[in-house]
């Protein structure tokens, strides 16, 4: 089986001033509620991030009552109890079910090569969210028998068929914000939405690594002519 074709999508976190669009992560965190979870987890992030600035950045009554709608054996007591903001989104396991999403954005590489040089993705980046958009997109609706289990045709994936059921369909979620919800449209936003938990400081990080370098930029300048002031007298 060939690579697949990944479609390069302009995302608003890429490059060195990009930022997490905070209306798209709300509607990528309404995909991954109301489609993904019922077979993914998302086991490594902390339900009060959701309220996060960098984040979807949900105001605090609301981070409260979205975790209160999963439930936890509570570790002291062992009794159940809904899920307060300071527990995680839960881990979902057992028959069917498919990966913890966490960190797939990370674990997933959509740009590779060529011969492994990693110059395409110097310039495209890992391509993680683009993988992500594209396994949600490239479904052919062709269903494969094989060894008493259906897999399902999609030219993404690495072997061509998966178990996961094609999981988006037009229209599957009504957006709050009026954003027609097409299938293309729901997976750039529930990838961008795995982007930010795979990477939930990704703005913090940029804005720091600008800083440094405007920093350095001027340390620079200065050691330049305080090198020069140094050496001019023994010229
Ligand atoms: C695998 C995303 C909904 C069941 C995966 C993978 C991703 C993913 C990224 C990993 C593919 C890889 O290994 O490269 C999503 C997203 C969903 C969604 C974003 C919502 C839009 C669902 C639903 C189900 C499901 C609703 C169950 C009915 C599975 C299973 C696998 C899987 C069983 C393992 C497939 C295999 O390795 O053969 N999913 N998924 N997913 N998903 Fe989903």
């Amino acid at each position: 089986h060939g690579a697949a074709h990944i479609e390069d999508i302009t995302f608003s976190f890429e490059g060195p001033l990009g930022n997490y669009d905070q209306f798209q992560l709300q509607r990528g965190l309404q995909v991954y509620t109301e489609v993904c979870s019922a077979c993914h987890g998302l086991r490594y992030v902390p339900l009060r991030t959701l309220g996060d600035e960098g984040g979807p950045g949900l105001p605090e009554d609301q981070v409260r009552a979205y975790a209160a709608n999963f439930s936890i054996i509570d570790a002291d007591t062992e009794e159940e109890r809904p899920r307060a903001p300071t527990d995680a989104f839960p881990t979902v396991s057992g028959d069917g079910m498919g990966p913890d999403l966490s960190l797939m954005a990370k674990a997933r590489a959509g740009f590779h090569g060529p011969v492994g040089t990693g110059i395409s993705q110097l310039f495209r980046g890992i391509g993680g969210p683009e993988y992500i958009h594209a396994l949600l997109t490239s479904y052919t609706g062709e269903e494969i028998e094989q060894a008493g289990s259906v897999l399902y045709e999609n030219t993404a994936f690495s072997t061509g068929a998966l178990s996961m059921p094609p999981p988006l369909s037009d229209d599957i979620v009504t957006y709050e914000d009026g954003t027609p919800a097409t299938v293309d449209q729901m997976s750039r936003d529930v990838a961008a939405f795995l982007m930010w938990t795979a990477e939930p400081k990704m703005m913090a990080r940029k804005s720091v690594g600008l800083v440094s370098v405007l920093f350095l930029i001027v340390l620079a300048g200065l050691l330049y002519y305080t090198n020069k002031a140094l050496w001019s007298p023994h010229k």
